[in-house]
């Protein structure tokens, strides 16, 4: 009887136990429509299936051990502790009281070769996302954090509960170069400020960050042989403000930060023009004959190369060597805009001594559209900016574009005649006017000859981040949809409804966007 009594006493605590324990595991997941309602870029397909995911403290993250999953699997787990304050598992030893599960893996079998292709599967229990390889995992837990909602619905449980909408995702960017670039020589900017921007570019799945690192009013980046460059060339900036480089060491800080986010650093050095600062730094190296001084104004075309002596191209090969060290991208930019004070026959010569420079480091040489003038090989990649015609030339040649027109991706252009900052050469750019165009015809360029798109931000009227943030921000968001999304899943009107839904995310990475009337900004 005794024993019986005991039997049953356990068989009582047993049963409390399980029933303690299956509580949750009993919750009915509330039905949610998964939608594109929060999602920029907008993916290739989105189906619903109407039911719920519960992000708490009863998940944890799995990855492949493929390299560098293990590490989107941790930036995901940074992130949502940052939001939600769960501080979730990432590949636990062990999966007890372990109920949901985001596994990270890759898949080798996607119907597309686009490495940065992902698919989402959301259900009621467990996340999967699979990718073809880091970077698409990286792409994809961008898409996990937008659904992420931005409150928690405790009503659930008595603990707090992020309920994700189940569904399907398929999703690969259209190009295969998505990028802004920073002018960091007419104004410099530190390197929290770019670490701040990398941040957000890549929320929105860009893979670039071109820097513009030297220019007229200022050189930006520490070459050990030639220390004059920033000793002398580094102190200046637009309107005698303050100017500022970055050691190689703050640079390769930038390129780390930038490739845990799966984004590559673009360096730029402009030239034969836009090179006051290195001639000022070292005169053997001015084509004008002129008396050089520090310039610190705005305008364009003045300066060059000596383009027929030997030492520049020593000089050159020193700078493309220690930067394409430093840099473990495939790319160099060379700039060759505006070169307005070098001869024809001379810019052509230098062009295509550079480019076996470049060549000789390993990198693919990128250069603004006139470049395509010169004797380039398909190899390079023409930045089109100014004028089709070149672009096409380009294309003809052989060579990948990268569209980057004035009149509509210039970050730098005023929103309107209110604007407080910004330039106005190339017309006002409103957000609509920066979203409502098509990259795949708008210079008729084949869509096999286009790399992607890129934003620039010229720093001529800007000074630090709240600056930078006002003319990027929103309009960046809209090339990033450009880059990554394809024509029929583009639409103003819909897109302005997504973008309002960034208002919250925006606000809360300290970005001060410009809040254009054109859109209803979400509380
Ligand atoms: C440029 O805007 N000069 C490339």
């Amino acid at each position: 009887m005794k024993t019986t009594l005991k039997t049953t006493a356990l068989l009582l605590v047993i049963l409390l136990v399980s029933i303690a324990c299956t509580q949750k595991r009993e919750l009915a997941m509330p039905s949610i429509e998964l939608t594109t309602d929060f999602l920029i870029p907008h993916p290739v397909k989105v189906t619903a299936t109407n039911s719920s995911f519960p992000l708490d403290q009863y998940t944890a993250i799995t990855t492949s051990m493929e390299e560098g999953f293990d590490d989107v699997g941790l930036f995901l787990a940074e992130k949502i502790i940052a939001t939600t304050s769960l501080d979730l598992q990432v590949n636990p030893a062990s999966m007890k009281d372990i109920e949901t599960v985001i596994n990270i893996h890759l898949k080798s079998d996607f119907e597309t070769d686009n490495l940065e292709a992902y698919e989402l599967d959301i259900r009621e229990n467990e996340i999967m996302l699979h990718a073809a390889s880091a970077a698409g995992a990286f792409r994809g837990i961008q898409t996990i954090r937008q659904l992420i909602p931005e409150q928690s619905n405790d009503n659930l449980a008595d603990y707090s509960i992020w309920t994700i909408p189940s569904g399907e995702i398929t999703d690969a960017p259209q190009f295969k170069y998505r990028s802004a670039m920073l002018d960091v020589a007419r104004h410099f900017f530190s390197v929290e400020d770019v670490k701040k921007y990398i941040d957000v570019l890549s929320y929105y799945k860009m893979n670039n960050l071109h820097l513009h690192l030297t220019d007229d009013q200022g050189w930006r980046i520490e070459i050990k042989s030639w220390p004059k460059l920033t000793e002398i060339g580094g102190k200046t900036a637009v309107g005698g403000d303050q100017g500022g480089f970055y050691t190689q060491e703050d640079y390769t800080e930038i390129v780390n930060y930038a490739a845990r986010r799966h984004i590559n650093i673009v360096p730029e050095v402009d030239m034969p023009g836009h090179t006051n600062a290195a001639s000022l730094s070292y005169p053997i190296l001015d084509g004008t004959g002129k008396k050089l001084k520090p310039y610190e104004g705005i305008d364009v075309g003045f300066s060059t190369f000596d383009c027929r002596k030997d030492t520049v191209y020593a000089f050159i090969d020193d700078v493309v060597r220690e930067i394409s060290a430093l840099t473990p991208g495939p790319y160099f930019h060379i700039g060759g805009d505006e070169s307005h004070t070098t001869t024809k026959d001379d810019f052509n010569y230098f062009v295509n001594r550079v480019s076996k420079i470049v060549e000789k480091h390993g990198k693919q040489m990128i250069g603004w559209d006139e470049v395509v003038h010169a004797d380039v090989g398909e190899n390079a990649i023409v930045q089109y900016w100014n004028k089709k015609e070149n672009a096409q030339k380009g294309v003809e040649k052989g060579m990948q574009v990268i569209l980057s027109p004035g009149q509509r991706a210039y970050l730098d252009m005023k929103y309107d005649e209110n604007s407080k900052h910004g330039l106005t050469w190339a017309g006002y750019i409103p957000v609509d006017v920066g979203y409502n165009w098509s990259p795949e015809t708008f210079a008729k360029i084949p869509l096999e000859s286009i790399l992607g798109i890129e934003a620039p931000l010229w720093s001529e009227t800007i000074t630090n981040l709240d600056e930078l943030s006002y003319l990027a921000f929103p309009r960046v968001i809209g090339y990033a949809e450009l880059g990554w999304s394809i024509e029929q899943n583009r639409n103003w009107d819909d897109y302005r409804t997504r973008l309002a839904n960034q208002a919250p995310y925006l606000r809360k990475e300290g970005i001060k966007y410009y809040p254009s009337k054109l859109i209803d900004w979400k509380e």
